[in-house]
Formats: C-alpha cells, structure tokens, sequence
C-alpha cells in the first residue's frame, strides 16, 4: 500500500471546500518518524486556514495540526522512538492515516492516557498552560478572566487557572456552557450574549473595589475586545490569542496608556519552538492530568469522512470542549 486517505482543500472557502483524497505514504527519511495515526485533533486554527484567514504555502494543502497514534518506522538518526510506541504529536498535515515528523515534535503517551485523549489535549492544552505561564503569570490570589471559557481551550484554562490558584470569571453564551465552566473550577460565571454593556458591567461587580481583573484570556477576538479593555485593572495584560469571532480590528496603542496595559497577541509555537521547551510544557501537562488537576473534555469523536461536519458544529458555536476526528 502506497496511498492513504487524507483531508485536503483545494481552495479555500466553507467546509463545502474540503476533501478527502489519496495523497502518497511518506517516506520516513533521515531523522525522521512515521506515525500511523489513530486520531486527529481538531482545533480553530485548521478552520482559519479552511476558510483563508491565514494562509497556506501551496494548495491542495492538507489539513490537521495536531494527533495521537502508533509509531510505524524510523528514520536513521532517530533516538527517541521506536515502532509500537504510543505518541502524541503536532505538525501541519494531521488529518491524515500517516504523517513523518522530526522527533522535536513527538512526545510519549504516559501510561493511564487514552490516545483519543492525547490528541485532544497536546495543542489546546499547551496553548494554555504557556499562556498563563509565559504572557501574563498567573499568581496566586490573582483574579483573571477566561472568554468562551466551556471551549476545548478555555476548560483547560479554567482548570490549570485554578491549579495555580487564581480566581476564575468565565463567561460562555449560554447557561448549560457557564455550568459546564463550573463543574470545571471556574468561581465565577457571565453569561455575555446580552452584549457589552452587560457583561463588562457584570465581571467589573466580581472583582475587589470594581478595579477589574489582573488579566483576560481573550480566544473570541473581535467582539469582545473593547470590552476587555474595560475589565481589565491599572497594569492588567490582555492575552488575544484567537479570532473565533473575527480578527481583532486594527488598535491605536496610545489607548493601553490610559490604565498602563499590557496587549499581547501569543501564537503557541513561539513558546515551543526548542525541543527544551515542548519537553518541558508537555510533561508539565501531562503531570496536571496525572495529578487529576486537569480532565480531557472531548464533545464528541467524529469519523474522519465527517471532517466538514466537525468544522460546521466547531465554527457554528454549538460544542463544549474538545473535537477529534477518529482516522
Ligand atoms: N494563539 C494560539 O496559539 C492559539 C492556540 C489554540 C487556540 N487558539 C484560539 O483559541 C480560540 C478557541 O479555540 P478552540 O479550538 O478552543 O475553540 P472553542 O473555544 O472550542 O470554540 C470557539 C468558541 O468561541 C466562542 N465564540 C464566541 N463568538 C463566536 C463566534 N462569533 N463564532 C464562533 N464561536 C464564537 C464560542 O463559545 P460561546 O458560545 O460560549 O461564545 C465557541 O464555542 C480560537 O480563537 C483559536 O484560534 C489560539
């Protein structure tokens, strides 16, 4: 067998864009791991480059950035891996049966992860933990705010918010989502589809003396950004890392003068571009699952031929937690 199947588009657009082809198997060259894989997560940043939000090298391109499976075969030089092993990992390419990476970006399934979970968790999770880590520190007695907060994102937000022990606002769209943010750590809830006014109003009332928040963890983008810039305390940083509901508009930088603001617009792969890093962020997370300080919260598990399916429900606001797609 030389072919597998593979998601792929064309052109970009809706989902009506995407395919499922026969692409080669590829070669496991020097350095090199071939991985069978078992899962796919699926994660906002594939519907951008869908849609043409953010653009890609060539077309067709194949979609997927993140996934868990069997390593198959390795390339010469490869240390770290060897065929049978169970892997989670990330790359472009991942909504495929077969993938070759660089050994930089595998890790090891600890013993007690399900694949299914692994692939649920790697980006999402390390997005996270580097965010409130490395943008803004969260320090105990903290009190923050996590947009969209039931999303595959901002549950694990909450939790690992709560692990470092600061009080969590969340809001979500609906009362069922805001529940779910509970039963996940969060101490307070804003239910923000009753606009602005409302829930700026709201998360102002929950913090000490009305002063607003030490820091927002923004995914949503565009709507709720001039909110944010009115919860957020003297000296507070905003963390705008996503654009669910459209880019964030351009921003005159004077205005952050007004409350001394920090404004920082992080991308995951800037915080584990070294392999100390990845190490280093993986087993810190894999260790809040273990320390059952972190659940893998999956919405549902999709057959990869229902891929356009997944980006419909994902973009259509109607999941909780994590998406994956069964290859
Ligand atoms: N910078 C990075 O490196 C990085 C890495 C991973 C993810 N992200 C970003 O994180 C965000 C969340 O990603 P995710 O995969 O975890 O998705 P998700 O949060 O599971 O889903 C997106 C959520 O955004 C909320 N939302 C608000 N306005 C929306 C709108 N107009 N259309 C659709 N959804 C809207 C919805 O929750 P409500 O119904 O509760 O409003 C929806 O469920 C995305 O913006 C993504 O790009 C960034």
């Amino acid at each position: 067998m030389s072919t597998q199947k593979a998601v792929q588009f064309s052109k970009t657009g809706g989902t009506e864009v995407l395919e499922i082809n026969q692409i080669p198997i590829p070669k496991v060259g020097p350095g090199l791991v071939l991985i069978k894989a078992a899962y796919g997560g699926v994660n906002y940043i594939d519907t951008y480059f869908r849609s043409g939000l953010y653009p890609t090298p060539s077309l067709p391109h194949t979609l997927g950035s993140e996934g868990a499976g069997i390593v198959e075969a390795v390339g010469e030089g490869v240390s770290k891996f060897k065929p049978g092993e169970r892997v989670v990992y990330y790359g472009s390419g991942c909504y495929s049966e077969y993938i070759a990476l660089p050994e930089k970006v595998i890790s090891h399934i600890p013993k007690g992860l399900e694949l299914e979970q692994a692939a649920a968790v790697l980006l999402q999770g390390l997005t996270a933990l580097t965010m409130l880590r490395e943008s803004y520190e969260v320090k105990k007695g903290d009190t923050i705010l996590v947009h969209a907060a039931a999303g595959g994102t901002g549950l694990v937000l909450v939790q690992l918010a709560k692990a470092l022990g600061a009080t969590v606002i969340a809001t979500a769209s609906t009362d069922e989502k805001l529940k779910l943010a509970k039963e996940h750590g969060a101490d307070h809830l804003v239910n923000y589809s009753g606009g602005e006014e409302q829930w700026v109003k709201e998360v102002l009332g929950l913090t000490k003396d009305g002063e607003g928040v030490e820091a927002v963890y923004d995914g949503v983008g565009k709507a709720t950004f001039e909110g944010d810039l009115k919860v957020m305390k003297r000296k507070g940083s905003l963390i705008s890392f996503g654009n669910a509901s459209g880019a964030v508009d351009p921003f005159k930088i004077n205005r952050l003068g007004d409350k001394n603001l920090k404004l920082l617009r992080p991308r995951l792969f800037g915080y584990i571009a070294t392999q100390e890093e990845f190490d280093h962020y993986t087993q810190e997370l894999f260790g809040y699952i273990e320390m059952d300080q972190l659940k893998v919260n999956i919405h549902k598990i999709y057959p990869l031929e229902d891929v356009a399916q997944a980006h419909q429900d994902l973009e259509g606001r109607v999941t909780t937690g994590k998406l994956v797609l069964k290859i």
